[in-house]
């Protein structure tokens, strides 16, 4: 098992708001059949931190959001690792085995998830005002009155730029793509979360709303000092949004290190090649040029490194040694450089990545 952070050391008060470590997660694909999508990830977050987890589709970074708040499918399972999560009265919880009532006031209380398609997100039939008195209810109980949870409301929907008296009154499929997502961030954090999941919440607008919805999560995180794991196929939204970003490779975390060294001094040439095929207008890497064909299987990896039938690097011992996550360069807070490729250092002093 591979651990970027100390592997024994406990999360304190002071420490990690997020462990995670070693985590697997599979879905079941038939009766006695399971492929496991996420493998072996361990990283730490800090209180406040924001980090973005990039890589090409299908590589596990929805997988992995849905299985830190145990969201997953019913066919999908956190089958290995610990999700070490502390609470807001200091308790330190493993998500993993949390009763079900505790999973609920887990959720949306100390973390919430935003995902990419808002319409699914939201029960069409209900007023927008229904989705915000329905969730402080079911989280709260009575504890607000409908008029205080209204005036909450309406305070959440104008910290996302909403004007509530138009958007609280409407049914979802009034509003357009833009005041959804806005509608789903004022949502996720009404009951201030101390972590924040977004999975790719722009990716379906235009580059406009795009823009401004970034810039205003960007505001609110100094703000509210939630901590972010930043979902997207989009490396210039993680270089605005991050602190630190964590690539991923058929189900592995492959890279991590601040949101500098993975931009300036990448050490792993698939984080490179992802860096290098970014195209300048709309920073979208869903068609990595540089790399041929695609990734592998995640039911069937090959027995070396994953990425070495596409990497121009490879050398024999890459397809049948499996390199590990190992730190590069120790910093403070889970900002370590970290990267998983046998060759890292040899390739880094050639030049092969940009510094
Ligand atoms: N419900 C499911 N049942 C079986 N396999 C699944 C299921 N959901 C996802 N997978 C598989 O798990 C792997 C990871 O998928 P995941 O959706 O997490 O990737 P992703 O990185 O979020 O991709 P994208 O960028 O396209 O959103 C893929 O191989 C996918 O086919
Ligand atoms: S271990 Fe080998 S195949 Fe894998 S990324 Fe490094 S050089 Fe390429
Ligand atoms: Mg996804």
């Amino acid at each position: 098992m591979s651990h970027v952070t100390d592997p024994t050391a406990a999360p304190t008060a002071e420490g990690p708001l997020l462990s995670v470590r070693g985590v697997d997660v599979g879905y079941r694909t038939g009766r006695r059949k399971q492929v496991t999508a996420v493998r072996d990830v361990s990283f730490d977050l800090y209180p406040g931190q924001s980090m973005a987890l990039v890589g090409e589709s299908g590589c596990g970074k929805t997988t992995l959001g849905l299985g830190l708040l145990r969201l997953l499918p019913r066919t999908g399972v956190v089958s290995a690792g610990e999700v070490l999560f502390r609470r807001k009265d200091g308790r330190l919880v493993d998500v993993r085995t949390l009763a079900r009532e505790d999973l609920r006031r887990f959720r949306w209380n100390e973390a919430a998830m935003v995902f990419q398609g808002a319409m699914n997100a939201f029960n069409p039939v209900l007023r927008v005002r229904d989705h915000f008195l329905d969730t402080f209810r079911a989280h709260e109980g009575g504890r607000r009155s409908r008029a205080r949870i209204l005036e909450r409301s309406a305070e959440l929907l104008r910290m996302v730029r909403l004007d509530p008296a138009r958007v609280l009154d409407g049914f979802p499929h009034e509003l357009s793509g833009g005041m959804r997502q806005r509608t789903l961030i004022a949502l996720a954090l009404a009951l201030e979360p101390q972590l924040l999941i977004l999975d790719e919440p722009t990716t379906a607008l235009d580059i406009l709303t795009q823009r401004s919805i970034v810039e205003r999560l960007a505001e609110l995180r100094e703000e509210l000092r939630f901590a972010m794991v930043f979902i997207t196929h989009d490396l210039g939204l993680a270089a605005e949004l991050a602190d630190r970003v964590g690539t991923m490779y058929a189900g592995r975390m492959i890279e991590t290190g601040t949101t500098r060294d993975i931009f300036h001094r990448a050490r792993h040439p698939y984080t490179s090649a992802l860096i290098n095929s970014v195209p300048p207008v709309t920073g979208d890497l869903r068609v990595p040029e540089s790399l041929p064909g695609g990734p592998p299987s995640v039911g069937a990896l090959p027995p070396g490194c994953s990425f070495a039938p596409r990497c121009a690097r490879a050398v024999d011992r890459c397809e049948s040694t499996r390199p590990t996550l190992d730190v590069l360069r120790s910093r403070p807070e889970g900002m370590s450089h970290a990267a998983a490729c046998l060759r890292s250092h040899e390739l880094f002093s050639e030049g092969v990545t940009r510094d």
